[in-house]
């Protein structure tokens, strides 16, 4: 079974292709390399020991697309390429539009043609509204989002909805991830954020590999146990292995069904800083500092359907998490530019 896999060099996508590998699949991946590095598909053949095939290009090239349908009988797509940095996306909403919206645009039309009708799609629980409660299951309601990021998940589950609706042989799986945190256990795969991290655990581990001074964090007078924010955080490898349950729930059925990612458990910001303290022995500095305009208070997942209908469960434990986020990075300390 081969699986296309777009923008299969990047964090999420690269922890992928080495699941998929090793559970028998064949892989071939398109990037464009905005961001990320062709080293994370060398070390994934590294290892796993078998290779994948690697199209350098942009998802919204239509002609480039359909050269790889017909160079490789395609069964499935997973569609992680996308820009996902939220204040970019309220500066450049043009970029994040374009982007996120007319890459799905331009693959499902290739995929139409080429006869190849499953698709897995990166989703986010930003898709959904501020005002539920928690846990967030996936009957919730959607939409009110907040920035052009979200907008674009909203969105493109509306197409890919529309298009399972319209042609009754797609089969349209959208995968709504919660915290991705953690790498490879190997700390040869990991995240690799260029700039200054917008996101919590890559902010922690170049505080405490000395790459930056201290943690600001967002707030403290939430209505939480100890007032910083909620989160479920889930181990990018479990959330990779959902991708294989995924790719096995795709083939078995038709139709567009939406499954939340997570570990169904919240924590904290100080949370997550105490227990990196004190699974890695580093220091990590902090200050509480205001809250983050767009920030809600608590986010967490009910990921009971993905338990029943993809048969995944999140296994890995917030030590792990943070004992695997370490480990990549004091082993990269400028990630894969190292
Ligand atoms: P990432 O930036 O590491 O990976 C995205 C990859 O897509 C990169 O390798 C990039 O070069 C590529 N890409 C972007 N636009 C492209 C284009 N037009 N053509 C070809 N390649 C392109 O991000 P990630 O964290 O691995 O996220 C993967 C997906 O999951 C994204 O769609 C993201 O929005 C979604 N997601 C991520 C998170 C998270 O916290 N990381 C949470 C929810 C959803
Ligand atoms: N935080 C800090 N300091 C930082 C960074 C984050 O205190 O330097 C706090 C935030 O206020 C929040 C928590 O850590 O309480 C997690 O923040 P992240 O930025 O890591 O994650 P978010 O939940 O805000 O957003 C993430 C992705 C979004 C996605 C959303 C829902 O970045 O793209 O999850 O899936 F939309």
């Amino acid at each position: 079974m081969n699986v296309l896999v777009t923008g299969g060099a990047g964090y999420i996508g690269s922890h992928t292709c080495l699941e998929l590998l090793e559970s028998g699949c064949g892989v071939i991946v398109i990037d464009n390399l905005c961001n990320s590095n062709p080293k994370s598909l060398q070390r994934v053949q590294e290892l796993t020991g078998k290779t994948l095939k690697f199209y350098q290009g942009d998802v919204r090239d239509g002609a480039l697309l359909k050269t790889i349908f017909q160079e490789n009988p395609i069964d499935c797509v997973i569609h992680f390429a996308g820009l996902k940095c939220v204040p970019e996306s309220v500066a450049k909403p043009w970029a994040y539009y374009d982007n996120n919206l007319n890459t799905t645009l331009v693959l499902t039309k290739a995929m139409q043609e080429a006869g190849v009708k499953r698709i897995i799609f990166s989703s986010s629980a930003t898709v959904y509204a501020a005002d539920n409660t928690m846990p967030l299951k996936e009957t919730s309601r959607t939409g009110d989002c907040t920035n052009p990021y979200g907008w674009t998940k909203y969105m493109t589950e509306q197409i890919l909805s529309g298009i399972a609706h319209a042609d009754e042989k797609w089969s349209v799986a959208l995968l709504r991830y919660f915290n991705p945190i953690g790498a490879h256990e190997s700390g040869r795969i990991g995240e690799d954020p260029r700039g200054i991290p917008n996101n919590l655990m890559p902010y922690i581990t170049q505080v405490a590999v000395g790459r930056r001074d201290h943690l600001s964090v967002y707030g403290n007078d939430y209505n939480t146990p100890d007032g910083t924010g909620v989160r479920d955080y889930l181990h990018v490898v479990d959330l990779a292995k959902g991708h294989v349950a995924a790719v096995k729930y795709v083939l078995a059925h038709t139709g567009c069904e939406a499954f939340n990612l997570g570990t169904g458990v919240g924590y904290s910001v100080l949370d997550m800083v105490n227990t990196f303290v004190q699974v890695n022995g580093v220091p990590v500095p902090y200050e509480i500092g205001p809250r983050r305009p767009g920030d809600v208070a608590v986010c967490y997942a009910a990921p009971d359907k993905s338990a029943q209908v993809l048969g995944w469960k999140a296994e890995r434990t917030l030590a792990d998490m943070c004992r695997d986020s370490w480990n990549w990075q004091s082993k990269n300390s400028t990630g894969y530019d190292d």
